[in-house]
C-alpha cells in the first residue's frame, strides 16, 4: 500500500517539508513536489546523468536515489549553485564561455557532475575528465567543449585555492 509521510528535504540550504509518497524518487520530488526543475528527466533508470545532483557534496543520480534516503542531508542542485548575489560558479561561467551545450538538458547534470569531478581531484588531465565525466551523456555532441570548460574551471578553481 503506497504510504504518504511528510518528509523534510534539505535543498540548497533551504527546508522543504513535503507530503511524500515513500516511493518518490529523489528527482521527481526535486521537479514535481520541490518546482526546482533544473535537473532533467532523460532515462529515469541511471544511464544518461540529465538528472545529476549532491548529496552532501557527492554527484548522485537523483532518479535513482528515493527522496526518503537524502532526508536530513545536504541537497544540492543547479539552481543552488551559484553565489548568493547569482555570480555564475567557475563551472557554470565557463561552460558559457566554451559553448559546452547546445539545447541544454543534459547541462545541468554536466556542470553538477563537473563540480564533482573536479572536487574529487578527477580533472587534471582531458582524458582523465572524459573518464570521470562519461557518465553525463550529451546527444548534442557537446563533448569537446565540455571538457575544456571543465578543464578551464578546474585550473581556475585551483588557482583562486591556493591564491
Ligand atoms: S534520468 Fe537519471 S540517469 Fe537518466
Ligand atoms: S547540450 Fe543537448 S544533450 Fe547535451
Amino acid at each position: 500500500m503506497a504510504q504518504q509521510r511528510v518528509m523534510r528535504l534539505r535543498i540548497n540550504g533551504k527546508d522543504h517539508p513535503l507530503a511524500l509518497d515513500t516511493r518518490v524518487t529523489l528527482l521527481d520530488a526535486l521537479r514535481e513536489h520541490a518546482h526546482l526543475t533544473g535537473a532533467k528527466k532523460g532515462c529515469d533508470h541511471g544511464q544518461c546523468g540529465a538528472c545529476t545532483v549532491h548529496i552532501d557534496g557527492e554527484r548522485v543520480l537523483s532518479c535513482l536515489t528515493l527522496a526518503a534516503q537524502a532526508e536530513d542531508r545536504e541537497i544540492t542542485t543547479i539552481e543552488g549553485l551559484s553565489g548568493p548575489d547569482a555570480t555564475l560558479h567557475a563551472v557554470q561561467a565557463a561552460f558559457l564561455r566554451h559553448d559546452a551545450f547546445q539545447c541544454g538538458y543534459c547541462t545541468p547534470g554536466q556542470i553538477m557532475s563537473a563540480v564533482a569531478c573536479i572536487n574529487e581531484g578527477h580533472a587534471n588531465s582531458d582524458d582523465e575528465i572524459r573518464e570521470y565525466m562519461s557518465g553525463n551523456i550529451c546527444r548534442c555532441g557537446a563533448y569537446p567543449f565540455i571538457v575544456a570548460a571543465v578543464r578551464e574551471a578546474a585550473q581556475q578553481l585551483k588557482e583562486e585555492q591556493t591564491a
